[in-house]
């Protein structure tokens, strides 16, 4: 029986995956801050009784660093090496780099980028060990280029995409590999109030938030539904490739296209139009 850890499956696309995985058969253990409460979702989700072997949950706060290691021992100690293990947990924020404090930074690095590295090095051991093993990190079209008012969130996802190609080639040689999904708009909590804002809408940067948010709603309104990501996340897992970046939706698609393709100062000037932003001194006093 195949093994997936799922990091944040108590709601959104983790939910969606972990329920996917579980009905292809995985075992899945999902990794959460609030066990109780997301195994119960699972369960909902998925028709598994609670004593079912194919559904495990762990405590997870990758903000948490010192408890990690217990994480990952929980882990192996339920399961040995997993087959798969996915970095799907992820907090964002929004708000102009200007406004946008220490703790948030602190925050969005800490969830997205060294609580994965750091539970990814717990596991390795015995990933290696067992010369198989898939590690997914779930990142986002607002890192293919740094993107205005989510810069914390847009840095921390283009860190962890650096972390893990870097990774890749390092573990490629213990025969495992590497995929990066480079994740578009799908409609879970993090499009919502529950991302905090840490924008002055009255203040300097107040006309580059009315145009971002008039773009972002029209976004927002096309968003997919989970579980199409999780079609995506399933046939990851199986990828047995070193490296493998790709894109999940519609938008992200055609934005990594287009980062790709066309030069990178028409591609800022693409962003700023599409997100109705002043053009440079339109705002100068
Ligand atoms: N939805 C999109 O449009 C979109 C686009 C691009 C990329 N992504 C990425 O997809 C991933 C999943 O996001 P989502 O859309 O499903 O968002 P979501 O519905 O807000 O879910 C976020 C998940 O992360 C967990 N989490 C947050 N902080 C954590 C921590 N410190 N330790 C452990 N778990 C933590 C949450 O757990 P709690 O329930 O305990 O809060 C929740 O399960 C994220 O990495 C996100 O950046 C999403």
């Amino acid at each position: 029986m195949r093994t997936v850890v799922i990091t944040g499956a108590s709601r959104g696309l983790g939910l969606a995956s972990a329920t996917h995985l579980y009905q292809q058969g995985w075992r899945v253990v999902a990794a959460m801050r609030s066990v109780e409460a997301g195994l119960q979702r699972l369960r909902t989700a998925t028709g598994a009784s609670a004593d079912d072997p194919r559904l495990l949950g762990v405590k997870l706060d990758l903000s948490d660093l010192a408890s990690i290691p217990a994480t990952a021992q929980a882990i192996e100690q339920a399961v040995g090496a997993p087959d798969a293990i996915v970095h799907n947990a992820g907090v964002a924020a929004a708000g102009a780099a200007e406004e946008t404090p220490d703790d948030a930074w602190q925050q969005l690095f800490a969830t997205n980028v060294f609580g994965p590295v750091a539970l990814t090095r717990a596991l390795l051991p015995t990933m290696r060990a067992a010369g198989r093993g898939r590690i997914v990190a779930v990142s986002s079209m607002g890192a293919l280029r740094g993107m205005p008012v989510i810069s914390a969130y847009s840095a921390s996802k283009g860190a962890l995409e650096r972390w893990a190609e870097a990774l890749s080639q390092e573990i490629a040689p213990f025969g495992l590999g590497v995929t990066i999904l480079v994740t578009g708009t799908f409609n879970t909590d993090i499009l919502t109030e529950q991302t905090p804002d840490y924008g002055d809408h009255h203040g300097a940067y107040g006309a580059l938030y009315d145009g971002i948010h008039s773009a972002g709603k029209a976004a927002v309104a096309k968003a997919s539904p989970p579980e199409k990501f999780a079609l995506a996340l399933g046939r990851a897992v199986v990828d047995t490739r070193p490296i493998v970046r790709r894109t999940v939706g519609a938008d992200a698609g055609a934005l990594a296209f287009m980062a790709r393709w066309v030069p990178g100062r028409f591609v800022h000037h693409i962003v700023r139009m599409a997100m109705r932003i002043p053009p440079q001194g339109a705002l100068r006093a």
